[in-house]
């Protein structure tokens, strides 16, 4: 397969520093080596231009953090994974999570001339469905799911002129941490979203059977992986860390069933945070939730 990687160093939508370095962080921990070793083609387009928190003031309009530096990061990423020819697999590196507004943007719209749907499996302790007038932080990478379905401020919501994900082809995993406002507005949307307590019950090869079947009209389905997810225990290095998460080979046999099923188009991997990493563990550890996406095998 040709995979393109693109990186979106922005920590713009984050309540703290350091997202920005994850794109260095992940291509450090031998990203696109892993993946040629796999026998794919891989191809790294470098990183989109995004605005540095210290050249511009932190300026918040109606209850956005840096909101016009976020959507122009958005905007260029969209355009770059619209660009790509179909066929190639787009692994974009954030960043924090509003980059997927873009990424997810760029996939859906990407070559597509009937229209297909694109299915959004979002892997993740947050379910990132605030609207900037649900969310009690104003920061954006705890919005970009719900202006991907058209809510929210226009400018985000319509980085897809007129484009929406639909909530029926979005499946959440790993949930643990939702706020109260945000948790009725995923009720009226009719998410469906598997939380920690989902896992422990059913198990990861259920709620995997089960979103494919749910997703099962969808020819191209989009992965987005934040390193949250996973337990801080596996992946220490995140801004917004919440207890019990994924353990690690919950996370790989996920992973693994996705590859499986021969069915994901493309993948985010976002929220890496070197400055709070023990040793980049938490880039090595994504690298190896791309490879098991991406073909890699036990035996
Ligand atoms: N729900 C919180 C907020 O909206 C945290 C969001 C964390 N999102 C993330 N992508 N890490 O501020
Ligand atoms: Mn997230
Ligand atoms: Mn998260
Ligand atoms: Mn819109």
């Amino acid at each position: 397969m040709n995979i393109s990687i693109l990186g979106i160093p922005m920590d713009l939508g984050a309540g703290r520093r350091g997202v920005d370095m994850g794109p260095s962080a992940l291509r450090n921990a031998h990203l696109s080596r892993a993946l040629r070793d796999l026998g794919h083609r891989v191809t790294d387009l470098g990183d989109v231009r995004v605005a540095l928190p210290e050249s511009i003031d932190k300026h918040e309009e109606g209850g956005l953090v840096f909101l016009d530096p976020i959507l122009e990061a958005c905007r260029a990423a969209a355009e770059q994974v619209a660009a790509l020819p179909e066929g190639t697999f787009p692994l974009t590196l954030g960043g924090d999570h509003s980059v997927s507004m873009g990424t997810v943007t760029g996939n859906a719209l990407r070559g597509n001339p009937a229209g297909e749907r694109t299915g959004l499996i979002w892997v993740d302790a947050h379910t990132d469905y605030n609207t900037p007038r649900s969310s009690p932080s104003g920061n954006i990478h705890g919005m970009p799911v719900a202006h991907l379905t058209g809510l929210g401020d226009p400018r985000l919501a319509g980085l897809g002129a007129g484009w929406h994900m639909r909530p029926e082809d979005i499946v959440m995993i790993g949930i643990r941490s939702v706020d109260p406002h945000e948790r009725e507005l995923l009720r009226e949307a009719g998410i469906k979203a598997y939380t920690m307590k989902d896992v422990d019950q059913l198990g990861i090869t259920r709620i995997h059977e089960e979103t494919m079947e749910r997703l099962g009209h969808l020819k191209r389905l989009h992965v987005s992986f934040d390193a949250d997810a996973l337990d801080p225990g596996v992946c220490p290095g995140v801004g917004t860390p919440v207890a019990g998460g994924l353990t690690y080979r919950e996370g790989h046999l996920l992973m693994e069933l996705l590859s499986e099923s021969g069915r994901v188009t493309s993948m985010d991997i976002v929220e890496v945070n070197p400055i709070l990493d023990t040793r980049n563990q938490t880039a090595e550890v994504m690298v190896g939730m791309a490879a098991s996406l991406l073909g890699q095998r036990i035996l």
